[in-house]
């Protein structure tokens, strides 16, 4: 599948979201074992909160085309990167009864056209590198979530924003990792971090940006291109996934039943 990333010490990673969260969690893990740190983020202050000495700090707005490029060009010239982990995201939910397309095109923006406009800089960098006979380890791993596995509730920007990405990963992977470089999807359940504060439920499964940037670097140490945790949750989640259609929804409407009866009220009364 992947090669995988044997040692940090000396590796040249670009960390894109990383200025909260999960992001910032990994950025700390991976200082502490030796990693060449590029960070990006809009939030300049908050990255150098985390207080990382010898991490270039290169403040990026992902939806900005113009700004992408020149973080490429100068992630390839000035930090010859050898791992980028993409984790920007944002997360709104989103009903029919809440539709509003601009949070609509926030999210797809953010989440998943990104990716689109960085791999155009991106691409030509790493098959160039996988040509060098001394190159490190090369990769990208892609920070998706289990919402993108099936139609979940509230989910009408996040979840297809997560399963393009997710999708595009496969496909990256597969001609890749025949040329050495690595491409990982990274799956994560429920996670405590500013992105998820605004739940108003209790998260099943909830573990610390922590626990989630320690199971990516056990993930990137490892060859499978999918990295998914806490198991507890996830295989429950991928459990749903094979469910025939019928059985799903019948399942999730009456998971949420009173959720959806409240929804269909409220979406009534507007009619
Ligand atoms: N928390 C969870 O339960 C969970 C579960 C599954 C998947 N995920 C995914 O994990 C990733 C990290 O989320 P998180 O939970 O750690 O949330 P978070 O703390 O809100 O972190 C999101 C990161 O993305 C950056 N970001 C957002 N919009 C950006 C933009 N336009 N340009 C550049 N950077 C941008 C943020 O930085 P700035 O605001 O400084 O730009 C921040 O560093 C996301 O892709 C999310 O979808 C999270």
């Amino acid at each position: 599948m992947n090669t995988p990333i044997q040692s940090w010490q000396d590796l040249g990673v670009w960390i894109v979201g990383a200025s909260s969260g999960i992001g910032a969690a990994l950025a700390k893990e991976l200082a502490h074992l030796g990693a060449r740190l590029t960070l990006s983020a809009r939030r300049l202050e908050a990255m150098q909160a985390l207080g990382i000495e010898g991490a270039l700090l290169l403040p990026l707005d992902v939806c900005d085309q113009r700004q992408l490029e020149q973080a490429c060009k100068a992630v390839a010239m000035q930090a010859q990167v050898d791992v980028v982990i993409w984790v920007a995201g944002i997360y709104r939910p989103v009903s029919t009864a809440q539709y509003q397309l601009g949070d609509m095109l926030e999210m797809t923006n953010t989440n998943y056209l990104s990716l689109l406009y960085a791999l155009e800089h991106l691409l030509p960098y790493f098959l160039q590198r996988s040509k060098d006979p001394g190159k490190h380890s090369l990769g990208l791993a892609i920070v998706s979530s289990v919402a993108g596995y099936r139609g979940l509730p509230k989910a009408l920007g996040y979840g297809p924003s997560k399963a393009a990405l997710s999708h595009l990963a496969e496909v990256l992977h597969l001609e890749l990792s025949q040329q050495g470089i690595g491409v990982w999807v990274v799956h994560p359940g429920f996670v405590e971090t500013p992105a998820t504060a605004i739940n108003d439920f209790k998260m099943p499964a909830l573990i610390s940006a922590q626990q989630a940037a320690h199971e990516i670097v056990r993930g990137l140490g490892r060859s499978a291109f999918e990295i998914h945790f806490p198991l507890r949750f996830t295989r429950f989640m991928k459990c749903l996934r094979w469910l025939p259609d019928r059985l799903y929804f019948a399942l999730l409407r009456r998971a949420l039943g009173a959720e959806y009866a409240q929804a269909k009220q409220i979406s009534n009364s507007k009619a």
